[in-house]
C-alpha cells in the first residue's frame, strides 16, 4: 500500500501552492523516478492543475452525475463498478511523471450515496496502484466527515502567520478525534512567513503542541507566477519557497 498525504488548511493559506511544490520537488528528483505518484485536486474550486499547468476537462464530479443518471438509463444487469472503473479510467489525466485527479464540483442534491458508496471503493482501489496519493483539500472537514478521502499517513495542515490559522490547524486536530478520521501524522507548515515573524509563530505552534515541519517563506517569485497564472511546477530551484520546501519533503521521508 502506497502512502497518503493530504494538504489541508483555511482559505488562501497556501494549500495549493505547497501542493504544487511537493510535487515539484519529488519530479525533479532523479533518484525518484521510479515513484509512481497520483495527485488527486479535491477542491471544487479546482485550482491545483492550473497550478501544475495541466489541461483538465473531465472531473469526478462529472463521472458521478453520469454514474447518477447512467442508473436509470443503463441495463439493470450491468456492472456498475466496472462502468464507473472505465470512467476513471477517462478522467485520469497522465503526466510524464505524475497522474492527475480532479474531483471537481460536488455532488447535486438528491441520493448519492449509491454513488458515493462505488466511488470510495473505486479510489480506495486506484490509490493502492501508486507509492505516493498527494491531495490538495479545501478548507473544512466535510470531505473527512463524508470519507470521499481515504485514511492518511499524513495530514498537512497549512497556516498563515496568523493566530487563526494555527489554530484552525488546532481545531482540525481535535475535531478530527470525533470525525474518526484517520492520520498517523498531523503536521503544520507555516506559509509566507516573514523573518521578523517566524520565531514568534513557532513559539505559539509548540505552545499549542503542534508540529511544525516547514515554514516556507514568503516568496515573491511563487507570488509573481500566480499573479500572471505560470504553472508553479516551472518555478526556479533557487526560489526560497522552494527550498524549503525540498527539507519538507525530506522530512516526510519521502
Ligand atoms: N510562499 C508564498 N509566497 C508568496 N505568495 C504565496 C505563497 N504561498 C501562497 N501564496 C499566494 O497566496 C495565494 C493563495 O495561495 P493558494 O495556494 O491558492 O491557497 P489555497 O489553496 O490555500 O487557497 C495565491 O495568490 C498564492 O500565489
Ligand atoms: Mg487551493
Amino acid at each position: 500500500m502506497g502512502r497518503v498525504i493530504a494538504v489541508t488548511g483555511k482559505g488562501g493559506t497556501g494549500k495549493t501552492a505547497v501542493t504544487a511544490m511537493i510535487l515539484r520537488d519529488l519530479i525533479n528528483d532523479s533518484s525518484k523516478k521510479t515513484l509512481r505518484i497520483l495527485a488527486i485536486d479535491a477542491d471544487p474550486d479546482a485550482n491545483l492543475a492550473d497550478a501544475l499547468g495541466v489541461k483538465v476537462s473531465k472531473t469526478i464530479g462529472d463521472m458521478r452525475e453520469f454514474m447518477q443518471q447512467s442508473r436509470y438509463t443503463t441495463p439493470p444487469d450491468t456492472d456498475k463498478q466496472v462502468l464507473f472503473e472505465s470512467k476513471l479510467f477517462e478522467i485520469l489525466v497522465e503526466e510524464n511523471a505524475y497522474d492527475l485527479l480532479v474531483m471537481g464540483k460536488p455532488e447535486g442534491s438528491g441520493c448519492y450515496c449509491f454513488v458515493n458508496n462505488l466511488l470510495r471503493g473505486i479510489m480506495d482501489k486506484t490509490i493502492s496502484d501508486y507509492d505516493l496519493t498527494l491531495i490538495d483539500t479545501p478548507a473544512g472537514l466535510e470531505h473527512f466527515s463524508r470519507k470521499t478521502i481515504p485514511d492518511l499517513d499524513a495530514l498537512i495542515v497549512v497556516t498563515d502567520e496568523s493566530r487563526r490559522g494555527l489554530t484552525t490547524a488546532e481545531r482540525i486536530r481535535d475535531m478530527s478525534k470525533g470525525l474518526d478520521m484517520k492520520y498517523k501524522e498531523l503536521y503544520v507548515v507555516v506559509n509566507k512567513v516573514t523573518p521578523e515573524r517566524k520565531e514568534k509563530v513557532l513559539e505559539t505552534a509548540k505552545d499549542l503542541g503542534l508540529k511544525v515541519i516547514g515554514t516556507v517563506p514568503y516568496d515573491q517569485n511563487l507570488a509573481k507566477f500566480d499573479l500572471v497564472g505560470d504553472p508553479l511546477m516551472n518555478l526556479p530551484g533557487d526560489s526560497p519557497a522552494v527550498a524549503e520546501t525540498r527539507q519538507i519533503v525530506s522530512k516526510l521521508g519521502l
